[in-house]
């Protein structure tokens, strides 16, 4: 009865809502307002009257007509806008936000399909060409365009990079949730050390807030380092998990492919057994995200290998397997095994247990004595994946713990083993290395919006 009413009431309300929306018609079809991207693949093109909002990218004056290209962010390509003469003004100019009323039309020219005939073109905003610190015609090297984080998304490369990122963000969601994996949101605050390597920035509210206890959660907090333990709690109930966020690490690094601020993307699958079905899912998510952003942007793909990285190539199914036993893998000796293997992604497997986190599955194959970890080097960048195996018997982890003086802290992720433990692993990728890989930029700084890294956080 409750809720027959409930149902009744929300349909009153949609209807009230349809009612609104249905007003009566102005006399004049009002302009539809288009983006850059629709109105460039707007086929049969009969002189629609639409209305287009972005900013000049060019400015072309001749005696009886004006050529505009105007951007808005939704495709590399402008929109050609033609004009009268008599619409030129100063105010026309590079930079400057305009909104432009007009027919589409079929192009006469090869180099577009249709352009806006301007019957009304309103500047919204002036730019001072001259103070702009980018110039018309001139292809800015990514080093300077970084000096201007408030500004560089205007220009052609950083509109491509960024554009790529947001279509392989949504790849990499729809990759899981077409592969039936739940997507968690695992916390930015956290009270644990995932990785142990002691990279943690430490959170504390401001002094000028007043909180009884001195310490606001009453035990010191940091900003994660891994989503990945919190994952492992839900892999507990869930048999597919991933999270792709925010990471954060202190490492003192200027390289060119560490951050303290960079995207991780996380997976964790209960009931895995083998490195190798975990690697097949790693080998998917690079896959078939790479294959949706070249199909669905080629154009900012191909600008990135044409102008950042002549020659680049996306290889997305070469591999090779590596048994790795010794030393830790610095940057040089990753760069050499990626190229003894001829330059294609490399997965290498095993490493020594000394080396590696308190989580990672005892592979009990002494002397070597290694873990059951896997990491894929990938040319250009390093490594770009880091995953495992998980140690999922109690007395083994509680070793494990007890030998790096963790049991105290970690007795909750002890409990995971005590109840309903099941053999599982997972991954983390990272998102910028795995930009810089595919487009081949040789700076992580220049595939995230707003870097930061040492001594450096603008804006
Ligand atoms: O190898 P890492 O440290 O693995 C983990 O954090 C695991 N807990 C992940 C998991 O199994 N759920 O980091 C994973 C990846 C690296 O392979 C690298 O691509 C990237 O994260 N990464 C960084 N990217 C940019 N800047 C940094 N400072 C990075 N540190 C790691
Ligand atoms: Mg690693």
């Amino acid at each position: 009865m409750f809720g027959a009413r409930c149902l009744l009431r929300a349909l009153r309300l949609l209807r009230a809502l349809r009612s609104c929306s249905s007003a009566p018609c102005p006399r004049h079809k009002p302009s539809a307002k288009l983006s850059v991207r629709d109105a460039l693949g707007a086929q049969n093109a009969s002189g629609e009257r639409v209305k287009v909002q972005g900013w000049i990218r060019s400015v072309r004056s001749q005696k009886e007509v004006l050529f505009l290209h105007v951007n808005d962010g939704s495709s590399l390509e402008s929109l050609q806008v033609v004009a009268d003469s008599s619409f030129d003004s100063r105010e026309l100019a590079f930079g400057s936000s305009v909104e432009v009323q007009g027919h589409l039309v079929k192009s006469l020219s090869k180099r577009q399909n249709v352009e806006l005939k301007a019957e009304k073109i309103e500047v919204v905003g002036n730019c001072d060409a001259k103070a702009f610190p980018f110039k018309y015609k001139e292809r800015h090297p990514l080093e300077y365009l970084r000096q201007y984080p408030h500004l560089r998304c205007r220009t052609n490369v950083l509109g491509s990079i960024l554009r790529v990122r947001s279509e392989a963000t949504a790849a990499i969601h729809s990759f899981f949730k077409d592969s039936g994996f739940v997507h968690i949101h695992t916390p930015v605050i956290t009270s644990n050390d995932c990785e142990g390597a002691g990279e943690l920035f430490q959170v504390t509210a401001s002094s000028k807030i007043k909180v009884p206890e001195e310490n606001f959660f009453n035990v010191p907090v940091f900003l994660t380092v891994s989503g990945q333990l919190h994952l492992e709690v839900m892999s507990g109930a869930f048999t597919q998990v991933f999270t792709f966020g925010p990471t954060f690490r202190a490492e003192n690094s200027q390289s060119r492919r560490h951050l303290a601020e960079f995207y991780m993307v996380e997976a964790e699958i209960s009931f895995l057994e083998s490195l190798q079905d975990l690697m097949q899912v790693m080998e998917g998510l690079f896959k078939t995200t790479t294959m949706t952003v070249l199909s669905n942007c080629p154009e900012d793909v191909e600008l990135c290998h044409k102008f950042i990285a002549p020659g680049q190539k996306i290889r997305t199914y070469a591999k090779k397997q590596l048994s790795n036993w010794g030393a830790d893998l610095h940057t040089e000796h990753e760069k050499y095994l990626v190229k003894h293997c001829g330059d294609i992604p490399v997965f290498v497997i095993n490493y020594p247990l000394a080396l590696k986190p308190f989580y990672m599955r005892d592979n009990e194959d002494s002397p070597q004595h290694t873990v059951a970890a896997v990491d894929l080097l990938v040319p250009g960048v390093g490594e770009l994946f880091g995953g495992s195996l998980r140690e999922e018997r109690y007395h083994f982890l509680e070793q494990r713990l007890a030998r790096s003086g963790l049991t105290g802290a970690y007795q909750w992720y002890l409990d995971l083993r005590q109840f309903g433990s099941v053999p599982h692993g997972g991954f983390g990728m990272g998102f910028e290395r795995y930009l810089q890989c595919i487009l081949g930029i040789d700076n992580i700084k220049d595939v995230i919006p707003f870097p930061r890294f040492t001594h450096s956080c603008l804006l």
